[in-house]
């Protein structure tokens, strides 16, 4: 809060942030959902106020599960939001991941939501900049005045709403001395699609700095605020690692990669070699 009042009004093209979740983790100062909303509805016109029209918001949450209770985040934020006309919800992405606890007595979760709201009606979407590749990327239409032609964007397609990208656990190239880090690529691709190179992106629970490497690996500035001196030093070597081009990213890639066999013909050239999981 202290440093969210030092930042000028309409200043922030994108803030993108994961809050605690109020679940005892070792960072974490209140652990009820009443200090959850308590603490969005103190930073949420905070928020609008900084952010510049046409500028947006994404806030990635998960689940609180206390005694087998489990809430859904984003339904106490979409509460603290939408009391601000000015924020409209554009997207509601599930992020889903192949890893996590193995449930016993319910079904294990395997995803989390990031609610993408903008302030006021104009807003900007890059869709080229995050085009992913075609399934069948050599699929061609087969009858009509497009025969033989393929069907799909040469582009590659539209992310879509559900983003399948590996969540950070212990074997994962960007894991660090942090609980809950989110993968770079997340962040990445909501920066690339919502804002422009120069543009200011801010996290207010920054951890270790996940968004500020995608900040500036794409070009952009960043402000983040952590209250954990040890997140806030590895976030500090991470950044200048992400300045100097050595920081350890995970491509964003597809995780379900189709074999030579299944995928109808040549991958495009501008897409990268895919990963094998
Ligand atoms: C879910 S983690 C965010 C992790 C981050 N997305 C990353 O990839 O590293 C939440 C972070 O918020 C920090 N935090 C909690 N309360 C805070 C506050 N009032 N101001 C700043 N940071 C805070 C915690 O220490 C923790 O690192």
């Amino acid at each position: 809060m202290d440093l969210i009042k030092k930042i000028p009004s309409s200043s922030v093209a994108l803030t993108i942030t994961s809050p605690p979740y109020a679940m005892d983790k070792e960072y974490e100062s209140g652990n009820t959902l009443d200090d959850f909303v308590a603490a969005h509805e103190a930073l949420v016109p905070e928020l609008v106020r900084i952010t510049k029209d046409g500028g947006s918001i994404c806030w990635q949450v998960g689940y609180h599960v206390k005694d087998g209770i489990v809430t859904p985040l984003d339904f106490l934020v979409y509460e603290a939001f939408r009391k601000f006309p000015e924020l409209v919800l554009r997207n509601r992405i599930i992020w889903t991941f192949g890893h996590g606890l193995h449930c016993a007595n319910r079904f294990s979760g395997r995803h989390e939501t990031i609610l993408w709201f903008s302030k006021g009606d104009k807003f900007s979407f890059n869709l080229d900049d995050v085009r992913i590749p075609q399934k069948y990327p050599g699929k061609r239409a087969n009858r009509g005045p497009r025969k033989g032609e393929y069907s799909g964007n040469p582009k590659g397609k539209n992310p879509s709403d559900v983003w399948d990208i590996p969540n950070v656990k212990s074997n994962h190239v960007e894991k660090l001395d942090h609980p809950c880090q989110f993968p770079v690529g997340l962040a990445q691709r909501m920066i690339k699609a919502l804002t422009t190179p120069g543009d200011l992106i801010f996290d207010p629970f920054s951890g270790v700095a996940s968004s500020g490497v995608a900040a500036l690996v794409e070009n952009r500035r960043y402000i983040g605020a952590e209250l954990n001196p040890k997140y806030a030093e590895i976030a500090e070597t991470r950044l200048k690692e992400a300045v100097a081009g050595s920081v350890k990213l995970r491509p964003d890639v597809p995780v379900y990669v189709p074999t030579a066999g299944e995928a109808v013909a040549k991958r495009p050239a501008h897409f990268a070699a895919p990963l094998t999981e």
